[in-house]
C-alpha cells in the first residue's frame, strides 16, 4: 500500500487481519513509523523508503495506491515505475476521475504494467472493517487480487460487496456515480431537516427521533442512521448540540460534480444530483446569502397542519426522492456502460452497494431484484419492484413540495425528484414547441407525428397579413 492516510492504513490493516502479509509505504515518515509501532509483527511491514518497500514484495507485485485524486496519483506512479517489472499490477483505490484512469491505464499498458481503477466506499470505518469495493480494469489483473478484495470487503448475507465490474475505468465510473447518489441523498435529508427545523420548529432531539424512526422503516440506510446520531451529539466545547455549532457551508472534493458533468455529456438527465451539487455550491456563498436575507425578508408562516401527518408525508417524500436518485444514477451507469463499453451488470452494482458503502440502504434489495428480474431495465421507475412505493408515496411528495413553497424554504432536490418523475411519466411533453421554436429562429427543422423525415416551415410567411 502506498499512502498511509486513514483510508490506506485502515485497508492495509484490514488485509493483514485476514491473513495477508502486507507492506505499507508513505512519503511521510511519521505515518510509516506509526504503522510500524502499531502493527509490526502482525503480517504488516512498514517501509521507510521506496526501494525497501519494493524489496518486500513478491512478484508479480501488486501495489495499491490510496492517495488523493489528481496529480498525487501520477506522482506516485512516476516514483514507482522505475522499480517495476512487466506484469506487475498497480491499483488506484482513490476517487480518481474516470478519464484520468483511462489515460493511466493506456500509458501503463504500453509499459507492460497492469492497472486496476478501484472505487472504495465506506469511509475510515468501512476501510477497516469492510468497505464496498468497485474494481475495474483487465479481468486477469482482478483475478490476481480477487481473494484479498473478497476477504476484506463487507459481507451481506455471506456475499462479499465486491465484484469485477468491467474493463478500463468501469470501477471508478461506478464509484463516481455512487458519490453522485450520495450527494443527492445527503441533500434530500438536509432538505427534510430544514422543513422540520424552520418549517415545523422541531428541536434537535425531535429530529433525532424522527430520523431514528425513519431508519427503523423502509428508509433504513446508513445515511439516515448517521443523521439521527448526528442530531443527538453534544458538543464537548459548548455542551450544546454539536449540529448547531457547525457552519452552514458544504464543500466538496468533486465526485458529485463529475457525476453531473458526465451525465450531461452522456445526455442523461440527473436533476436531483445536479441540484445537490448546486446547493453545496450555493451554501458556499455565505456572505451573499446573508445580504440577500436582509433584502428579501419573508417570515416563515406558521404551520397549521397536523405535525404527525406531515412527518409521515415527509418520510414518504424522502423515500421517493431516494428512489429517484438511485434511478438517475443507474441510468447514467446504463448509458456509460453502452458508450464506454463497460458492459456493466447493474444487478451486481446494486448487490455490492448493499453493504459497506455510504449509500447502503434497505431499498437496494428492491433495486437489485428489479435488475435481476429485468436485466435490460431502462430505468428503475419502470420496475414493478419500485413503482408500488412510488405510486403510494407520490402524492405525499407533492404535498411536501407545496408546503416547502408556502414556507418559502428551499427544497430543490425534493422538487427535482417530483419534476423528474412527472416528466418521465409524461407520455406527452411540450417539446413540440421547442422543435417549432428552433425551426422558427434557426431553420433547424422538425419531425412530425404523422410521417417520417424532417421538415421546415417558413414561420414568418403570412404574418401580419
Ligand atoms: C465514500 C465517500 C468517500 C468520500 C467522498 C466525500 O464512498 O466512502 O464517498 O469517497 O467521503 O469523497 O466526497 P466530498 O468531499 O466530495 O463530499
Amino acid at each position: 500500500m502506498v499512502g498511509l492516510g486513514v483510508m490506506g492504513r485502515n485497508l492495509l490493516l484490514n488485509m493483514a487481519d485476514h491473513g495477508f502479509p502486507v507492506a505499507g509505504y508513505d512519503k511521510d515518515a511519521g505515518k510509516v513509523e506509526a504503522l510500524d509501532k502499531e502493527s509490526a509483527g502482525n503480517n504488516v511491514y512498514a517501509a521507510a523508503g521506496i526501494e525497501q518497500f519494493i524489496g518486500l514484495l513478491r512478484k508479480p507485485r501488486a501495489i495499491m495506491m490510496l492517495v488523493p485524486a489528481g496529480p498525487p496519483v501520477d506522482s506516485v506512479i512516476g516514483d514507482l515505475l522505475p522499480h517495476l517489472d512487466r506484469g506487475d499490477l498497480l491499483i488506484d483505490a482513490g476517487n480518481s476521475y474516470f478519464k484520468d484512469t483511462n489515460l493511466r491505464a493506456g500509458n501503463l499498458a504500453a509499459k507492460g504494467i497492469r492497472f486496476l481503477g478501484v472505487g472504495v466506499s465506506g469511509g475510515e470505518e468501512g476501510a477497516r472493517n469492510g468497505p464496498s469495493i468497485m474494481p475495474g480494469g483487465p479481468a486477469d489483473a482482478y483475478e490476481l487480487v480477487r481473494p484479498i478484495l473478497e476477504a476484506v470487503a463487507a459481507k451481506v448475507e455471506g456475499e462479499p460487496c465486491v465484484t469485477y465490474l468491467g474493463p478500463g475505468s468501469a470501477g471508478h465510473f461506478v464509484k463516481m456515480v455512487h458519490n453522485g447518489i450520495e450527494y443527492a441523498v445527503m441533500q434530500l435529508l438536509a432538505e427534510a431537516y430544514d422543513l422540520m427545523k424552520r418549517g415545523l420548529g422541531l428541536s434537535d432531539e425531535d429530529l433525532r427521533l424522527v430520523f431514528e424512526t425513519w431508519n427503523r422503516g423502509d428508509l433504513n440506510s446508513y445515511l439516515v442512521e448517521i443523521t439521527s446520531q448526528i442530531f443527538g451529539r453534544i458538543d464537548d466545547k459548548t455542551g450544546r448540540r454539536l449540529i448547531d455549532e457547525i457552519l452552514d457551508v458544504a464543500r466538496q472534493k468533486g465526485t458529485g460534480m463529475w457525476t453531473s458533468q458526465s451525465a450531461m455529456e452522456l445526455q442523461v438527465p440527473v436533476p436531483t444530483i445536479d441540484l445537490a451539487v448546486s446547493m453545496r455550491d450555493l451554501s458556499v456563498f455565505e456572505k451573499q446569502r446573508e445580504a440577500a436575507a436582509g433584502i428579501y425578508k419573508r417570515p416563515i408562516p406558521p404551520f397549521s397542519g397536523n405535525h404527525k401527518s406531515f412527518l409521515d408525508q415527509l418520510g414518504h417524500a424522502v423515500h421517493v426522492g431516494m428512489i429517484v436518485a438511485y434511478a438517475q444514477g443507474m441510468s447514467v451507469l446504463s448509458a456509460a456502460s453502452d458508450k464506454y463499453g463497460y458492459a456493466l451488470d447493474l444487478e451486481a452494482v446494486a448487490r455490492i452497494w448493499r453493504g459497506g458503502c455510504i449509500i447502503r440502504a434497505a431499498m437496494l434489495e428492491d433495486i437489485r431484484a428489479a435488475y435481476r428480474n429485468q436485466p435490460g431495465l431502462a430505468n428503475l421507475l419502470l420496475a414493478s419492484e419500485l413503482s408500488a412505493s412510488l405510486l403510494a408515496y407520490e402524492e405525499d411528495l407533492r404535498r411536501v413540495v407545496c408546503a416547502a413553497v408556502e414556507f418559502g424554504l428551499p427544497a430543490p432536490c425534493l422538487m427535482a425528484a417530483l419534476s423528474y418523475s412527472d416528466g418521465y411519466r409524461s407520455a406527452w411533453l411540450p417539446a413540440n414547441l421547442i422543435q417549432a421554436q428552433r425551426d422558427y429562429f434557426g431553420a433547424h427543422s422538425y419531425e412530425r407525428i404523422d410521417c417520417k423525415g424532417t421538415f421546415h416551415t417558413d414561420w414568418t410567411k403570412g404574418l401580419n397579413g
